[in-house]
């Protein structure tokens, strides 16, 4: 399973294939996009092969569709073309379930990936999901392409909405926060550029921190709150405010227009 396709060169194929590079897995890399310059671009900088669909689909013994959502049923139409025999298709599409692609390609060992954002600096969170025609070391190869660009969790593919409201959004929740404490640091006083600077760096140190030390989330949260002390008095407003309940409705909100979604495309 060492030749790799790519069809799609954007963002997060371009992640991937840093990700091999630098963790050297001596893969042979080939990608396709219909933007022929994009592809090209990206195999000279990773020594990688750009070619045309039919030569990525021939080539490839895994193929990772990397395209938006909404190419996907295309894409697939194509692919149902092709001779898919023993080959793994791997995709990241949001939004589509596993069934969606095995009634397209019927028999074709299918794998599902949702990776966040994070991916850009080889520190996603992936969940994994298995179609029911991928054999174990199909499943050891997609396991092995994703961990090159962080953590991977394999998970049932009807968890993947719920996978999606915690680590395939979350790190935009990261974000929102950080910019309510940049905004609330200026109204105290700060001038735009400390708050920000503040805020940003306390959520790296703040990840670093649960990356290294391997307490619970709450005993880390309790070792910063000291008995009627400052953290205190901020964590007992955010629970009298009810923000649980928000964070409740916020991961149900896009829990819900991920399985809309998916209702959506199996239309
Ligand atoms: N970026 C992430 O961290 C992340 C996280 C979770 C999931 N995902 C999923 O990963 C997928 C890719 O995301 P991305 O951010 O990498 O998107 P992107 O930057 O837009 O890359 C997709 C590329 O594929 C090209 N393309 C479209 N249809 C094609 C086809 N039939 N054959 C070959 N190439 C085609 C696009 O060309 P045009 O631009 O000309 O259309 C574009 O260059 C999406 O489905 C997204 O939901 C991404």
């Amino acid at each position: 399973m060492n030749k790799i396709g790519f069809i799609g060169t954007g963002n997060l194929a371009a992640s991937i294939i840093k990700g091999l590079k630098q963790k050297k897995t001596g893969y042979e890399l080939f990608m396709y996009d219909v933007f022929e310059e994009k592809a090209k671009i990206l195999a000279k900088e990773y020594g990688a092969q750009s070619c045309s669909f039919e030569e990525v689909v021939r080539e490839s013994q895994t193929l990772i569709l990397a395209v938006k959502p909404k190419d996907i049923k295309d894409l697939l139409q194509e692919l149902s073309r092709s001779n898919l025999s023993g080959k793994l298709i791997i995709t990241v599409a949001a939004g589509i379930g596993l069934t969606a692609y095995e009634q397209m390609l019927p028999g074709v060992a299918i794998v599902r990936v949702m990776p966040n954002t994070s991916s850009a600096v080889l520190q996603a969170v992936s969940g994994m999901s298995r179609g029911q025609h991928v054999d174990d070391q199909q499943a050891i190869t997609a396991e092995k392409i994703f961990s090159a660009v962080g953590k991977v969790l394999w998970i049932d593919d009807r968890k993947i909405n719920a996978l999606t409201a915690v680590s395939g959004s979350g790190p935009a929740y990261f974000y929102l926060f950080s910019e309510l404490m940049t905004e609330v640091g200026e109204k105290l006083g700060l001038t735009k550029e400390e708050a920000g600077f503040l805020a940003r760096e306390t959520l790296v140190g703040a990840g670093m921190m649960l990356a290294e030390d391997h307490r619970s989330l709450q005993e880390l949260r309790e070792a910063v709150t000291s008995p009627n002390g400052t953290t205190e008095a901020a964590i007992n407003t955010f629970i009298e405010q009810g923000l649980d309940e928000i964070f409740h409705k916020a991961m149900l909100a896009c829990w819900r227009r991920a399985e809309q979604m998916e209702g959506e495309y199996s239309q």
